[in-house]
This record gives C-alpha cells, structure tokens and sequence, in this order.
C-alpha cells in the first residue's frame, strides 16, 4: 500500500506499467488530445478544484490528464470498488501528478473514506459516476454545497438518483447528465458496454458463446449493445424488459421476448442491464438450469438477489478468479461473475477508449461549461447544451476522417420554412 494524505493507492512501483498503458489508450481518444491542446492554451478552469468519482481506468486517466491540461486541480476516487486499475493509480499518482484514492478490492468502509478524501479537496465541480459525490456532500458534507459551480454525472443510474433528489427539491447545486448527451449514451452505453461486457463474460468463464442461449435482461442502450454482441457471437439471445415500446424494438430487431421467470429455465447466461434491483430474483434461480452464468452490467450490484442465491447455496466454491460458483441442494450450479459487480469493468477492463473519448470529450466541455456559466443555472438536472453533443460528434467525425455533406442555403431556407407543400 502507499498512502498519504494525498493519495491513497495499492503499488507504486506498478506506475511506469500504467503509464504505458494510458499511453496506449490515449492513441484512441483524438477527441480528447485536440481539447487538450485546446484548452491548454485557453485554460479555462484555471485553478479550479475538481473531484471525480470515477472508474480508476487509462481512460479516466486521460480524462484527468486534459482537465488538469486546462488548468484545473483535480483529485480522484474510484466509483466502484472492483473497477480500480492499480497500475493506472499509481501512474496518475507518481507519472503525473494526479492525486487518487482507490485500491481495487477496497472495503465499503474505505470506499467511502476515499469519497470524503476526494471531498476534503473542497471542490467546486464534482464528477460523479452514480451520483456518490453528490449524494455524500448533500448527507453528510453540506459546508461544501455554497462553494459548488455545479456537479456532471456519467451513467444513466447516477441520472436517475439525481432526478429524483431533484423532484423532491432536495438538490442544492446544479448537475449535468452527461449521461444524456447523445454522443455519451449512444455510443459508451451501446457500444462501450456491449463489446466490454462480453470481454468481461468471456475473461471471466472462456465458455464459447455460440449456440449457447444468452439472455438479455433490459433493452435500453446498454442491453442493445449487450444483445447485438451476443448475437455476433453465435448466441441465441433472449430479451426480457418491461417495457412495451422496447420490447417492441427487440422483437423487430429479431430477438425472442418472454418473461424472465421462461426464460430463466432455458438461459445458458443471463446479464442484467436495467438500473433496477433484485431484476433477477430466488424464484428465477430456482427455476434456472445447472451451470447456468449470471453477469451483471448495471451500475449497482443489486440487480441479482445475491443474498438470495447466497441463502439458497448449500456449497460455494470459486474455480476461476471472477467466478464464485454456487451449489444448491438439488445439485444445480449457478455461477455469477464477478460479484454481481459491473462485469465489463470488473472482469475486464471497461470500455474501449474509442467511445471513452467520446464520453469523456463532454465531460470535459461540460466542466468548462459549469466553470464559464457560474451561478446561473438552476439547481436541477440539466442537459449537456446541444452544441457541445455536436461539437463532440464533429471532433470525432474530423478524427476518423470522416466527411459528411453541408445543407445548400436553399435546403436551410426549405427545413425551416411551412409555404411550400405539394406541388
Ligand atoms: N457497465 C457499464 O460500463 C455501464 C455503462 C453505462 C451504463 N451502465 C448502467 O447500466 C444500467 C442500464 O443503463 P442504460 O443506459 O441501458 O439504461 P436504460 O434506461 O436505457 O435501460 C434500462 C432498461 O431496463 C429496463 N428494465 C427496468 N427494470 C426491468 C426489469 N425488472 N426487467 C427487465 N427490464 C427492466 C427498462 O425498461 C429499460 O428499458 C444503468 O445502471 C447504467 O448506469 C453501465
């Protein structure tokens, strides 16, 4: 362990591995190294305190790397206690100078003091991913509240939690869902998910998915992502929702659609994807069939009862490193990855940096955003402005090399005119 008042992390000497690593990734985040160049010379969040409650990966790395580029202070934590790269904490730490708080493994109780760690830096923007920053500061840490410009939130599940503290009039600053932004969840939460989460699934079991049943639990954007990969494997993917319209999308993207309890029977594997709690419960395990794989790939590991299954099991024994294989007393295995814990971070290594520059290209102008506009925006959940979604998407286009057409003066006139009809 190495640890400080200014960091807390597993192993120093993992810092020259890491940093090759965030090298590697940062060749696939173009987005990002224009910004840094950008707001390198402009800095605009000159001297600015920022805490990010992150996933601890090379691509929060080079995110940490541009906010500092324009000017800011930053410190970070971990947002989930099993997604930590250490060798990346150690290069953030003692390559460039970035405090961090994370330890991959790390207890709740250290999850928690690492939180208020990042908090002690009394920042002024938080970043969160599943709202931890914000819902700390507003239990426990309100001296913080007058000071904030405002906070931004990574993932749909953080969103969630910020709207409802919203509703109920209980959030005292303003925050940006930058899961919202459309170059954010159309391609980290489709993309990013559905390659990583089969990463994670296949580092995890090496259990070859063709013609194995693979069912998909939620058909939002990440179980899109999830069931469009499956399929590319060979799997027979199954959808479960309860929703009309997206189970209507399913049907018609061709999957098979049944309740969860008919499905459980017959699924080889089964991912959640909902943002939602105890999705997969004791009634489904009892019904599931021996050797069957549970993964989640939703922000909390609430989606499988695992309380559950743990009191059911009459022997647990874990044959490979993210695989706790339990035994109930009818002789059946079920066997969940990684704790219930996000799989394609905990058993792989999340997202691509490709779509994590996409993400994170927001994130950064979000941040620039908050800094620019202070004190002006209400305190509420608010959209990524429109302009930074298309200035996103434009750097990324520009970055692939990609040339789209320009609307003529006649087709702008056209697109926002009524007079002209059928001729
Ligand atoms: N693993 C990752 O790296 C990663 C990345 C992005 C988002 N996330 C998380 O993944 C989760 C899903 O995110 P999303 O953007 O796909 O959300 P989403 O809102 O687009 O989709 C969730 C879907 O789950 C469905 N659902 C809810 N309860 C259900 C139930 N009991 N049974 C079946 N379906 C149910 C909803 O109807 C919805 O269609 C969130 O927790 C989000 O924070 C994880």
């Amino acid at each position: 362990m190495s640890a400080n008042n200014n960091h807390d992390i597993k192993d120093a000497s993992l810092a020259e591995a890491g940093l090759a690593r965030i090298e590697w990734a940062y060749q696939e985040m173009p987005v990002l190294r224009v910004l840094g160049e950008r707001l390198g010379k402009q800095r605009p969040l000159d001297g600015l305190r920022i805490s990010a409650c992150l996933h601890i990966t090379t691509e929060t790395a080079n995110l940490a790397r541009t906010l500092k580029t324009a000017g800011a202070d930053v410190v970070l934590c971990a947002s989930n206690p099993l997604s930590t790269q250490d060798d990346v904490a150690a290069a953030l730490v003692h390559k460039l100078d970035i405090p961090v708080f994370a330890i991959r493994g790390e207890s709740t109780e250290v999850y928690y003091q690492h939180i208020n760690a990042v908090l002690d830096h009394l920042p002024v923007i938080t970043m969160d991913d599943g709202a931890d920053l914000v819902s700390e500061i507003h239990k426990s840490r309100n001296t913080l509240i007058g000071k904030m410009l405002g906070g931004t939130e990574e993932t749909t599940t953080g969103v969630i939690r910020l709207r409802a503290m919203a509703a109920e009039g209980a959030l005292r600053f303003p925050v940006i869902a930058v899961n919202d932004a459309m170059t954010k969840h159309l391609f980290d939460n489709r993309y990013g998910t559905g390659q990583s989460t089969l990463d994670g699934i296949i580092r995890a079991t090496n259990i070859l998915l063709a013609g194995k049943t693979f069912t998909v639990v939620g058909y939002g954007w990440c179980g899109r992502g999830i069931a469009m990969r499956a399929k590319g494997h060979g799997a027979k993917v199954i959808i479960t929702e309860v929703d009309p319209l997206r189970s209507l999308e399913a049907a018609m993207d061709g999957y098979r659609i049944m309740p969860l309890m008919e499905a459980a029977r017959q699924s080889d594997f089964i991912v959640t994807a909902t943002g939602d709690k105890h999705v997969v419960d004791q009634a489904h395990m009892d019904v599931m069939k021996d050797g069957c794989v549970l993964a989640n790939s939703g922000h909390f590991n609430v989606e499988i009862n695992i309380p559950a299954l743990e009191a059911m099991a009459v022997g647990q024994q874990r044959p490979r490193a993210s695989v706790d294989e339990y035994t109930l007393e009818d002789g059946r295995r079920i066997r969940l990855l990684a704790e219930g814990r996000l799989v394609n971070l905990a058993a792989a290594e999340g997202h691509p940096s490709t779509v994590m520059d996409m993400s994170f290209a927001n994130q950064v102008l979000t941040a620039v955003y908050l800094a620019s506009d202070q004190y002006k925006l209400e305190n509420t959940v608010h959209n990524v402005p429109a302009d930074i979604d298309q200035q996103v998407a434009s750097l990324k286009l520009a970055a692939m090399n990609i040339q789209i057409d320009q609307l003529t003066d006649e087709q702008q006139h056209y697109l926002s005119s009524w007079q002209e009809g059928t001729e």
